[in-house]
């Protein structure tokens, strides 16, 4: 009996590659791959980038320049670039790193399989073309496995806002939506195979519209349509642009017991100057009132946000305009970023504001996050909560999940199984999770 071949997958960057790399395993899978989770002995090695930040695409070549033995050891690999740095830099990696065998965009991950043919046979192939197909259909049709109770579903991709600072609208195109009869027909086959809670995906998900038996549909009433299918017990949907928050969706929060609430709602800044240079198309004051109508929707509503820290030209007295915004609204989890100059990108024209003062704004920035992200913990603590558990931990008899706010929740109790939805009161906040007891 011959070996199966081995593919080993690294992903970075958001959720979307998560989802992406998923399929293109099960892609693989049906042309005789299994994946392993080391580099070493793998036949096909796909390194599935992210090009939002700097180091983030040097982090690739860094990877790549470990690798570099791997091809001496076994002359059957080959090594792929995918995701967004492969879309941006395209046939430049291969310039930069010969030991690169295949080059493919995120829009071309359905002709994954014929490109592989075409690097086997001693090519360089390369893909970063945006065709018309939806590649989720022609991703190969998911196995009835088994999976665990927690998945993604990506239903949107690519973004039209083109903020000064991203890179997103170049490296993923224009949006587009998959129609809401695939969505549902993929959510309903996650719950057969054992899933009870979906995170709808997209660059910019809560713009999406797409086509459902009766019109166009936007996200609200997908989510609509998905909080009725048996069996799935928890949606949330991630991320989110504050011009996109419709009445419709503000809604749902209050009419889905399905929908979470925890909401990834990125404002970026605080301050309506630098706003306005990052063409964002809003102000502060219209976060604030978006956050107050979200909040009268449903009152235990957790928000997170993306927070960029120097941004060209940002002032002092503006970036504590953005620690006065987050005071106010007194966020549960939130990331920060040091802004990073994209070539290409209109920001990158600007004048940086000095390495000394970005590093330093950062660490206020982090300072705060993290103190509102304790208290917002510690808040929980004897309050009653879901939690579906995922899988045992560390020490025995425990069991870990997610908390409908998405906190980590360790418990330790007798006839606790993956997939249980339970609910639990909170005892104890943590470090990054909360102890609780079984109700
Ligand atoms: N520099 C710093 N942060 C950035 N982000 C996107 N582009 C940049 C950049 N050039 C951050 C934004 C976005 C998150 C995914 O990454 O905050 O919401
Ligand atoms: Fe980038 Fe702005 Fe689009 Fe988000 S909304 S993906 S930050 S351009």
């Amino acid at each position: 009996m011959t070996e199966p071949k081995k593919l080993f997958i690294k992903t970075y960057g958001c959720q979307m590659n998560v989802y992406d790399s998923e399929r293109m395993a099960e892609t693989m899978g049906a042309q005789g791959y299994v994946q392993t989770d080391t580099a070493e002995g793998a036949d096909l090695i796909l390194l599935n980038t992210c090009h939002i930040r700097e180091r983030a695409a040097e982090k690739v070549y860094h990877e790549l320049g470990r690798m570099r033995g791997l091809k001496a050891e076994n002359p059957n690999l080959k090594i792929g670039i995918t995701g967004c740095v492969a879309q941006a830099e395209g046939a430049e990696i291969l310039a930069r790193a010969p030991m690169v065998d295949l080059v493919v965009g995120p829009q071309a991950y359905h002709r994954l399989p014929e490109l592989e043919a075409r690097a086997r046979s001693g090519e360089k192939a390369i893909d970063t073309d945006f065709p018309e197909e939806d590649k989720f259909e022609h991703l190969a049709e998911r196995p009835k496995a088994k999976r665990g109770p927690a998945a993604f579903l990506t239903v949107q991709e690519g973004c039209d806002k083109f903020c000064a600072f991203c890179v997103v609208p170049y490296t993923r195109g224009a949006e587009v939506s998959r129609p809401a009869e695939r969505v549902l027909k993929e959510a309903r086959d996650l719950v057969e195979r054992g899933v009870r809670d979906i995170t709808l995906l997209g660059q910019n998900v809560n713009a999406y519209h797409g086509v459902g038996f009766d019109g166009d549909w936007g996200l609200a009433r997908l989510l609509r349509e998905l909080a009725k299918v048996d069996g799935l017990e928890r949606l949330r949907y991630t991320t989110s642009h504050p011009r996109d928050m419709d009445d419709d969706l503000i809604a749902a929060h209050g009419d889905l017991d399905k929908l979470m609430p925890y909401l990834h709602l990125p404002v970026q800044s605080g301050s309506d100057r630098i706003l306005k240079r990052m063409n964002r198309g809003h102000t502060a004051e219209d976060y604030l009132r978006l956050i107050e109508r979200l909040r009268d929707a449903r009152p235990d509503l957790l928000l997170s946000s993306d927070f960029i820290a120097a941004f060209p030209e940002e002032t002092e007295a503006e970036f504590e305009e953005t620690l006065d915004l987050i005071r106010t609204v007194n966020f549960g989890m939130a990331y920060t970023f040091k802004y990073s100059s994209r070539p290409g990108t209109p920001a990158a024209e600007r004048p940086d504001v000095a390495d000394e003062i970005g590093d330093d704004r950062l660490r206020r920035l982090q300072i705060l996050c993290t103190s509102q992200q304790r208290a917002a913990q510690e808040n929980m603590v004897g309050k009653e909560v879901g939690v579906l558990f995922e899988k045992p931990g560390r020490q025995p008899g425990q069991f870990v999940g997610k908390s409908d706010h998405l906190h980590a929740v360790h418990v330790t109790a007798e006839g606790i199984a993956p997939g249980d939805l339970r609910r639990v009161r909170v005892t104890a906040s943590g470090t990054n999770s909360l102890a609780a007891d079984l109700l």
